[in-house]
């Protein structure tokens, strides 16, 4: 690179190093705790002569950030989800956004099917019995779970992930059921309508974004058709879950066990009563943390904001209208 000047920018949180060795020759950075949760007050300092930002999806990303930086060229999402920024108002100030696609798909996938495992097995609640002395002999009839060989799985967004956790499931000997905006057709798995996801699936995993349309999708009425069997799995965003009326199903066995790897809130704080239920799985959104992904994801993101900053376009950018206008 021939020009001197660094870029100034912002990065919410600190990485490991090597995480992002390719920004440092370019760049001067300023940065967040690593486990800040909020955008900082001392980085909003830096807003006005910023022209990177690099995020995480847990800080909201809106126009009180956007209108106080007005020499921003690029915003870099460690994520694949982008629902944490206002990709609208991005657009219309001519900010590409990126994001980090494809490099998490096996590993939240893997979680997934851990957490799918976990429920359909019972082994959460039969390790804390072993655990409490509660195994007192091979109990013919006790922890009791479902036979993946032969079950419905029910995938409502047939995305990367989807189809990730839709060929692992086949490999169980699972029938795959599935929801999808997308024309695109599934070999091996049958498009259904929403309804039918909801009243067939044995399991019931959701992998599509947050969105308008998604927000609120699990809810009273939806899990009320459920079979009182069925498990569902969330590794997607807290949010396509109605957090109460997932509760008050699994106290009333209305659906039989979940396994959440987001929450809404999120975090969920330790006193929820869904804590409290012993038909629930919660772990703090650990989908794609692997040391290999979360590598990759912070290498996709740092490749993202360098392009921004060189005013290429962004590898894999959630806006590419931006670059219309
Ligand atoms: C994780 O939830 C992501 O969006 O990358």
């Amino acid at each position: 690179m021939s020009k001197s000047r660094k870029s100034v920018i912002i990065m919410t949180h600190t990485l490991p190093r090597d995480w992002i060795v390719s920004l440092e020759s370019e760049c001067q950075i300023f940065a967040g705790l690593p486990d800040a949760t909020r955008f900082e007050e001392k980085l909003v300092s830096y807003l006005p002569s910023a022209e990177g930002l690099f995020t995480l999806l847990t800080i909201p990303i809106f126009e009180d950030i956007l209108e106080q930086a007005p020499f921003l060229r690029v915003i870099s999402n460690m994520a694949v989800g982008v629902d944490n920024i206002d990709t609208a108002a991005c657009t219309r100030r001519g900010i590409p956004v990126g994001y980090t696609p494809g490099v998490l798909t096996d590993s939240t996938a893997d979680l997934t099917f851990a957490l799918l495992l976990s429920m359909a097995r019972n082994i959460p609640q039969s390790s804390q019995d072993a655990r409490l002395g509660r195994w007192k002999t091979w109990l013919p009839a006790g922890w009791l779970g479902i036979e993946l060989n032969g079950s419905i799985l029910g995938v409502l967004g047939m995305g990367k992930i989807g189809k990730a956790v839709a060929i692992r499931a086949q490999a169980f000997g699972m029938k795959i059921i599935y929801t999808d905006p997308s024309e695109q057709e599934i070999t091996g798995a049958q498009r259904v309508s929403l309804e039918d996801l909801f009243r067939s699936s044995d399991i019931l995993t959701i992998h599509a974004p947050l969105t308008p349309d998604t927000r609120g999708l699990v809810n009273a009425k939806t899990l009320s058709t459920m079979k009182p069997t069925s498990i569902l799995i969330n590794a997607s965003r807290g949010p396509l879950v109605d957090t109460n009326a997932l509760s008050d199903a699994l106290r009333t066995n209305k659906i039989a066990a979940a396994a959440l790897d987001v929450t809404d809130p999120e975090p969920l704080p330790p006193s929820h009563p869904l804590y409290a239920l012993p038909n629930i799985l919660i772990v703090p959104h650990i989908g794609s943390a692997t040391q290999h992904t979360r590598k990759m994801m912070a290498q996709l993101a740092c490749e993202n904001l360098l392009a921004g900053l060189h005013g290429e376009r962004l590898p894999h950018c959630i806006n590419p209208e931006v670059y219309k206008q």
